[in-house]
């Protein structure tokens, strides 16, 4: 007898066919008594398949027709990612089920990675300022600079802390558990290279222990992450390293096939050599000269950058105020660099956007636009009031949502996120370092995927967990993410959408569009070049 499957399959024809749902029995029963078993066999099997071409239509890239090109490619793409799946079912580690610092280096082995590092991934859309340069970088350049000082924390974490002095303070500072020390009289004396990685270690949450022993909950998680970034926070914003740093980021970036940014920050306030404070319209001017100058110096490479200045979640609501204002003044100052406003820090330890909202409110009261880009939903608690900050976000008209973890769990909230467009950042690498899934085969953006679901894939802060720039990301989102069958339009769509959910305006995303298509062009000749 007709067994639920069978109905179902049925059904899904005749709404295929647009039959009023009245009918929908009848055309189920029809299907049962008119065919006899070897027809019903091959009908059974013909609806079987129109209905899985129908989902993985769904899929994100699924209505994207590949060239000749393209599916030679994709040819190559898809033998070499079966290849891995099929090791994996034969008991092989899977590099998504594993908590990172344990896949790293197979993923670094994997074909599929090394063609999506040459992939032109179009943009990094979810960044912050400082933990996007390889902290290799930053101990071996920055904390090699002169007059630079250090000491360890009174805090749980025993953070570490930077400070560049002429004349050192001869009073401990309150902050710290010992007095300020010179870094280049401390690394002559460990030796550089054990003093170097005594540095890395404060300065990342990387470990070679177990990482589920090392970080059994997402509060160890987030702790040890806040505290690496402290030290970096200390370095950058120091003027002589600032440059520099952000130049190396967005270079490591092109390297990695992305050409375009946009990057979250606090605007810091930049300190001169003698300990001047310069202002935080300054270090904007900063941001939007330098990117143009990047620009310039690979026309080829790069589109551009964009920055969203973020205030810290837990701060006083007359804080929040006075950053909305800078906002929108910034806004005004620099429409082409300044794309908009975020709230960050670790949202179940913060305040929800709803305890903000009179200040949120003013922009849309003044009726003045300033983009938002709200964090929101990076949670495993729904229910809870972090939870409910993707539908403050939403009302709020964001541009996009960081993370929007929590998202599937919100009908109501995704269709508002659908009819608004607003496509969902999501950071794979990090929600696991974070603690919110520990096989990304079971991340919520799986289901985001399956369903053409605008997202975008970004990396978020890569140099605190060693995770390169985007193209780790980007794998995981690939082989965990969207499943054996997501092929080479998937990560094309992928690419496109993340120029077109940037914060670029209609021209930029044109010619951002065409230097992809160029990239793009290049890449099938690569690899058909060398996979002859
Ligand atoms: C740091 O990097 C800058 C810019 O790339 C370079 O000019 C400088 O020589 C480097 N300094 C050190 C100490 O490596
Ligand atoms: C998280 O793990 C730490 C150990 O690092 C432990 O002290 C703490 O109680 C745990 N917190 C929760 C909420 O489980
Ligand atoms: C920059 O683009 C040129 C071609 O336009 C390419 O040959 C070169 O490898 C690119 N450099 C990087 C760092 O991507
Ligand atoms: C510090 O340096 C800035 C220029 O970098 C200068 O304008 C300022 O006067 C200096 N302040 C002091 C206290 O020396
Ligand atoms: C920032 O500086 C620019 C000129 O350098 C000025 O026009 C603008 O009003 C300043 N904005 C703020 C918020 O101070
Ligand atoms: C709001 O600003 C727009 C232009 O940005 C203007 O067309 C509109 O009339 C303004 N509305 C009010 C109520 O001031
Ligand atoms: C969000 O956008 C809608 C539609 O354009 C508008 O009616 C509403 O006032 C906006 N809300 C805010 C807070 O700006
Ligand atoms: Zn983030």
């Amino acid at each position: 007898m007709c067994q639920p499957p069978c109905h179902f399959v049925s059904n899904e024809i005749c709404m295929m066919m647009s039959v009023p749902r009245w009918m929908l029995l009848i055309c189920s029963l029809v299907v049962v008594v008119t065919y006899s078993s070897q027809e019903s066999l091959q009908r059974y099997l013909a609806n079987r398949q129109a209905v899985v071409q129908k989902e993985s239509s769904h899929r994100t890239g699924g209505s994207l027709k590949l060239n000749s090109k393209e599916l030679r490619v994709n040819q190559y793409l898809m033998t070499v990612k079966a290849k891995e799946y099929a090791a994996a079912l034969q008991g092989a580690p899977f590099p998504p089920a594993q908590h990172f610092f344990k896949s790293k280096n197979l993923i670094e082995k994997s074909e599929v990675f090394q063609l999506i590092q040459l992939l032109p991934k179009g943009a990094a859309l979810h960044l912050h300022d400082i933990s996007i340069t390889s902290l290799n970088w930053v101990i071996k350049n920055a904390t090699y600079k002169a007059d630079l000082y250090f000491c360890v924390s009174t805090d749980a974490a025993g953070s570490l802390q930077f400070e560049f002095f002429s004349v050192p303070p001869t009073v401990k500072e309150s902050s710290c558990a010992v007095l300020w020390q010179s870094v280049s009289l401390a690394r002559n004396k460990q030796g550089a290279a054990v003093f170097d990685e005594w540095l890395f270690n404060k300065m990342s949450m990387w470990t070679d222990d177990d990482p589920k022993k090392v970080y059994p909950n997402s509060t160890a998680a987030w702790q040890k992450f806040e505290s690496s970034l402290g030290p970096v926070y200390d370095l950058v914003r120091n003027i002589g390293v600032f440059e520099p740093y952000l130049w190396q980021a967005m270079t490591e970036f092109i390297q990695d096939n992305v050409q375009y940014m946009e990057i979250r920050g606090l605007l810091p306030p930049l300190k001169t050599s003698n300990g001047t404070q310069l202002s935080r319209n300054y270090t904007m001017q900063k941001y939007a000269t330098i990117f143009d100058k990047f620009v310039s110096a690979y026309p080829g490479n790069f589109s551009g950058a964009k920055y969203i200045f973020s205030s810290k979640r837990h701060v006083a609501e007359e804080i929040v105020k006075s950053d909305v204002s800078l906002a929108l003044s910034l806004r005004d100052t620099y429409p082409d660099h300044f794309a908009g406003y975020d709230l960050v820090g670790r949202e179940d330890a913060g305040y929800p956007l709803i305890h903000f909202i009179q200040e949120l409110l003013l922009p849309s009261q003044l009726n003045r636009s300033l983009p938002y880009f709200f964090h929101a939903g990076e949670t495993d608690w729904e229910g809870t009031s972090i939870d409910e900050n993707l539908i403050d976000a939403l009302l709020l008209n964001t541009s996009r949502i960081g993370h929007g973890y929590a998202i599937t769990k919100h009908p109501v909230a995704m269709a508002m996120a659908l009819s608004q467009d607003t496509a969902i950042e999501v950071n794979p690498i990090s929600n696991q370092v974070l603690g919110l899934v520990d096989d990304l085969r079971n991340h919520p953006a799986a289901t985001l995927i399956s369903q053409g679901f605008p997202v975008v894939i970004s990396s978020d802060d890569p140099a605190t967990w060693n995770a390169g720039q985007l193209s780790y990301d980007f794998y995981q989102a690939f082989m965990g993410l969207a499943g054996e069958q997501a092929d080479l339009a998937t990560l094309k769509q992928l690419a496109q959408d993340s120029i077109r959910y940037s914060a670029m305006s209609n021209s930029e995303k044109k010619a951002a569009m065409q230097l992809w298509q160029k990239k793009w062009d290049s890449f099938l000749d690569e690899i058909l070049s060398s996979i002859k």
